[in-house]
Parts: structure tokens; C-alpha cells; sequence
């Protein structure tokens, strides 16, 4: 069985990708330093897939013990997620942003070079498009990333070109996710903000579970059909998909590849609010207000060179997105304890 190191494998996409890639027949080996995930995601792994993957909790900073793994196990890829991933936070704490995210990236990278494994799927964001100038947005649009956050995945994915260029033997897909939703239909893993959530679907559920009293709708004053954003959501488990194909697309095409990870279809925030009424049976209160720094009106994948290039495309409408959301919230309605 081929081993996958999965950086940040105790989290929300993280947990979801290790169930998937014991389903598609790999060994995911998990690295965390649980600094935004709790162990508990280790046993949940176990119950839905009866195996209990390998975990090493500590950051990916610590380049002696990497080094070590590395020696342990004969890591055939890696996925990675590790990283801090607040836009908020980002602004207030960019020095602890770049120090996590790019130098984490870096000892991975170089531990990685040392034991001469070059295949990576990489975690990049839509955000890396900034305010786009046209949607739907293809992977050639113009990069103007607005925060640290945003900006440390554009360095990254630059890192990563250059890596390709100077070393041939490099096999790199960049995955530029746009919204990404839901949880697994098991109920038992899905995504476990802490403190109040900074996303919008996480936001509603926990209204919905009755934590908190209303959903804040960040301005209805946007060139959009009802006046509130636009955003192309997307299931977890198609985005975990994407990952499966684009570890089968590196293992044949040297290189750095560059694939957005959306539906191609936009949602307002009105029409979120309406469709997990109808998934949940709640009402969801909310109030309108004004717009929250940095936002932008409108912003959905091009998806069709993914579908072309990783034969990839998502399966899951919103109803679908709403239900396995509502069952991880409903049945876990404080997170995990
Ligand atoms: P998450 O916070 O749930 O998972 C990240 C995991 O990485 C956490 O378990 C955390 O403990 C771990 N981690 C963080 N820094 C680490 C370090 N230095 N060493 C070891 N472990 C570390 O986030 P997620 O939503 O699963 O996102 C995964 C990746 O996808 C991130 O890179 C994120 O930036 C990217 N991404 C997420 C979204 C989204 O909306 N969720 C969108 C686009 C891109
Ligand atoms: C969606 C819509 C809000 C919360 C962020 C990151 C991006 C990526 C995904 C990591 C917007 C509105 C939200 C609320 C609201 N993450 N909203 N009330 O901003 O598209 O993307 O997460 O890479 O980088 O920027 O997602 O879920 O925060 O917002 O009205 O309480 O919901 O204004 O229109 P966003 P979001």
C-alpha cells in the first residue's frame, strides 16, 4: 500500500481526505501538531473506516522529527494542509501567519527534497484571486491576493514554480479550493471552528443548533441578485476527490499544476440561509448589516480544466451540502468533545 503524508490530517478537509484515502487504497500517515484539531478526530477516523491511521503530533517546523518520519515510513506523496487559515487573524497576526505558514512549507519541502520524495498536492485558495475581474474565474486570471493569508498561498504556490523549474523530478499540484462545505455523511467528522465561526454555513448551523441568536448577513447592498454575496460553495467530499485525482494526474505529469476546485455555480447568502432551512426543518434568524472589510461581491470557480485535465468534477448540489452539514451539526451540536 502506498503511504500518503497528510500535513494537517487532523483537521477539517485534513480528516476527510485521510477517510478518502483509505477508501481509494493508500495509507495515510497523518502529521499535526493539533494546534487548530482535537485528537478525537483520530478515533472518529477509525469508526467510519475501521482502520486507525498513523499520527504524529508535532509542528512541521520541527524539521528533526519530519526528517525522522521520513526515515520511518517510504512516503510515496504528501498532501498538505497544515497551516493557519483565519483572513481575519491573518491582518491582525501576520508575523505568526508567514512564520507558520511559509516556514512550515519550507522544512516540509526540504525534508522532503532530502529523502527525495517530489510529489505534493498543495491546499491553495481561491483567495489567491482577490477581487476577481470577471467570473466565473479561470486559473489564468490575474493574482492579486488582499491579505497575509492569501498572500502566504501565493508564495507558496510560487515556491513551488520555482522548485519545478530548477528540479525536473518534481510532480506539484496546486488545488485552489473555493468555498469548501459540508462534512462526511457519517455524521462523525466535519468542521469544528473555534470560538465564533468566521464562515458563513458554519455560522448558520450553529444558529440553527440555537448557539447563537442570529446570522449576521454582511451587506445586501452588492451588484448580486438579492444584494448579498455570491460564493461558489462545495462539498468536502468532492473536494477531497479532487485530491485523489490529482495525486493519480502528478504520479504521470512532471511539473506544477495549477487547478481551481469549484462548482462553477454561485450562491448569495440569502439563498444559503433559505436552503438549510429547508435541509434543517429551523428557521434561522437574521439581520442584516454592513459589509465586512475586504469582501467581494462575487466570486465562482471556471472549473472546466479540472474537469478536462483530472477528469474531476463536483457531484454534490446544495441540498446535498446543506444535509451533511446539518447531520454533523445537529448530531455534534457543540463540535467535538
Ligand atoms: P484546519 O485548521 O481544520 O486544518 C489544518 C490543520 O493543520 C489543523 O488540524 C491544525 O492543527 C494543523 N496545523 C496548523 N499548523 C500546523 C503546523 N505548523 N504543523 C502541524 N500542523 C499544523 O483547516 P482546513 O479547513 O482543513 O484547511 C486545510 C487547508 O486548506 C489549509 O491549508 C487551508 O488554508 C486550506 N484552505 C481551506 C479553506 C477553507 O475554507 N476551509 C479554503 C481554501 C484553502
Ligand atoms: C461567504 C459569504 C460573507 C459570514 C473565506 C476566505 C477564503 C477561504 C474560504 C480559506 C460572504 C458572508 C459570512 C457571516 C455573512 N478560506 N457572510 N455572515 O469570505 O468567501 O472566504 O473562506 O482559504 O480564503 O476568505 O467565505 O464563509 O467567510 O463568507 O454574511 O457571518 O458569506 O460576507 O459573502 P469567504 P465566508
Amino acid at each position: 500500500m502506498k503511504q500518503i503524508l497528510v500535513t494537517g490530517g487532523a483537521g477539517y478537509i485534513g480528516s476527510h481526505t485521510v477517510v478518502a484515502l483509505y477508501e481509494a487504497g493508500f495509507q495515510p500517515i497523518i502529521v499535526d501538531n493539533l494546534s487548530n484539531s482535537k485528537v478525537v478526530v483520530i478515533d472518529r477516523i477509525e469508526q467510519i473506516t475501521g482502520q486507525r491511521p498513523i499520527f504524529y503530533q508535532f509542528d512541521l517546523r520541527d524539521g528533526a522529527q519530519l526528517d525522522q518520519l521520513f526515515k520511518r515510513h517510504n512516503i510515496d506523496a504528501v498532501i498538505h494542509f497544515a497551516g493557519l487559515k483565519a483572513v481575519g487573524e491573518s491582518v491582525e497576526q501576520p508575523l505568526r501567519y508567514y512564520q507558520c505558514n511559509l516556514e512550515g512549507a519550507l522544512s516540509l519541502f526540504h525534508v522532503m527534497a532530502k529523502h527525495a520524495c517530489h510529489r505534493l498536492v498543495f491546499s491553495s485558495s481561491a483567495s489567491v484571486y482577490g477581487d476577481p475581474v470577471a467570473v466565473p474565474i479561470p486559473e489564468t486570471a490575474p493574482l492579486q491576493p488582499t491579505n497575509p493569508y492569501a498572500r502566504s498561498k501565493r508564495m507558496i504556490e510560487e515556491f513551488l514554480g520555482d522548485l519545478c523549474v530548477a528540479s525536473p523530478e518534481w510532480s506539484v499540484s496546486l488545488l485552489r479550493y473555493f468555498n469548501p462545505v459540508a462534512a462526511h455523511p457519517s455524521g462523525l467528522i466535519g468542521e469544528d471552528p473555534n470560538g465564533p465561526p468566521n464562515n458563513l454555513l458554519p455560522y448558520i448551523a450553529q444558529v440553527g443548533v440555537g448557539r447563537r441568536e442570529f446570522v449576521s448577513v454582511f451587506g445586501d447592498d452588492y451588484d448580486t441578485r438579492d444584494g448579498t454575496g455570491v460564493r461558489d460553495y462545495i462539498h468536502v467530499l468532492d473536494l477531497v476527490e479532487a485530491h485523489i485525482k490529482a495525486l493519480a494526474f502528478i504520479k504521470h505529469e512532471p511539473g506544477c499544476h495549477i487547478h481551481n476546485v469549484g462548482t462553477g455555480i454561485g450562491y448569495s447568502v440569502l439563498e444559503m440561509i433559505a436552503a438549510f432551512e429547508i435541509a434543517s426543518g429551523v428557521a434561522i434568524p437574521y439581520r442584516m448589516e454592513s459589509r465586512r472589510a475586504g469582501d467581494v461581491a462575487t466570486c465562482f470557480a471556471d472549473p472546466s480544466l479540472s474537469k478536462t485535465q483530472l477528469a474531476w468534477e463536483a457531484r454534490h448540489d446544495l441540498a446535498a451540502m446543506m444535509r451533511d452539514h446539518w447531520r454533523w451539526q445537529s448530531e455534534n451540536p457543540a463540535g467535538y468533545v
